[in-house]
């Protein structure tokens, strides 16, 4: 039997729709609306720039759900960002935007390549948020870069960059609070901004917000809720990822 293509099912594009990128952990297709893109998450993990590599089932779901949740929460809270709606369970429409090749990472504790570059120890409370900017190329492994580098290469602008900064440190702050109302600590992140297809002066954030770009401890045991589990074969992977989605669920 034929019957019609629901416009709000992943399906009823994958008839018309072509793949605009592919990503470790995304897929972007095209839309009908030229100004929006589907945004695929998929069951891939990928650490230490690809070389390890798995895949998990429920990953693509729990990180749309987890990353719907936030983006909603942040648009509520003012913050411009590329998001439309969430289309099923491993989709969502997005704005068209063109990505800035700059990714910007805010730490509020010591961890990862930071404690690798100055030998402190994981765990140090800053004293105010530490922000790192790298430079988004896979081929170079995101190589750290600083705001000569970006205005030298032609990234962004000085007065982009100031905006980054500035963004990046409200958003820390609405994700610390609402992550700390579910006995989450966040302890560093990584995020993406976009200028806007249809208006280029105007940039917002994009991309993900999950575990996967996040360093979350549980406030209490500090046990470890975010991709460290896949980078450090510490286990209970998705049990990690589901228990988040569950507590800012309950919060939310
Ligand atoms: P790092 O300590 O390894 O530099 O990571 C800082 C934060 O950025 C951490 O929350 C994980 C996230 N991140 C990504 O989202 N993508 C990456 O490619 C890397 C290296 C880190
Ligand atoms: N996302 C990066 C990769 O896939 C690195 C990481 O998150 O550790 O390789």
């Amino acid at each position: 039997m034929c019957h019609a293509l629901d416009p709000g099912r992943a399906e009823f594009y994958e008839l018309r729709m072509t793949l605009l990128y592919e990503g470790k952990a995304k897929r972007l297709w095209s839309t009908e609306n030229p100004e929006t893109v589907r945004m695929e998450f998929k069951n891939d993990a990928t650490a230490f720039n690809g070389e390890k590599k798995a895949s998990f089932e429920n990953k693509g779901r729990l990180n749309n759900e987890i990353s719907t949740l936030i983006y909603g929460m942040l648009e509520n809270a003012g913050v411009s960002t590329h998001f439309v709606r969430k289309i099923d369970e491993t989709n969502v429409e997005v704005k068209k935007v063109t990505i800035l090749m700059v990714e910007v990472i805010v730490r509020n504790l010591s961890a990862g390549s930071y404690c690798k570059r100055t030998g402190i120890e994981e765990g140090r409370v800053f004293s105010q948020p530490v922000i790192e900017f790298s430079y988004k190329s896979d081929e170079l492994g995101d190589p750290l870069i600083n705001d000569d580098y970006i205005r030298e290469m032609g990234l962004a602008t000085p007065e982009d960059v100031a905006h980054l900064r500035k963004s990046a440190l409200t958003i820390n702050r609405i994700l610390t609070d609402f992550f700390a109302k579910s006995g989450l600590r966040l302890v560093d992140f990584k995020i993406e901004f976009g200028r806007l297809v249809s208006n280029p002066s105007v940039i917002v954030l994009a991309d993900e917000i999950s575990p996967d770009g996040c360093r979350l401890w549980d406030l209490k045991t500090g046990e470890k809720m975010d991709k460290d589990r896949f980078r450090r074969d510490l286990g209970n992977f998705m049990e990690a990822y589901q228990e988040v989605l569950e507590r800012l669920k309950a919060n939310a």
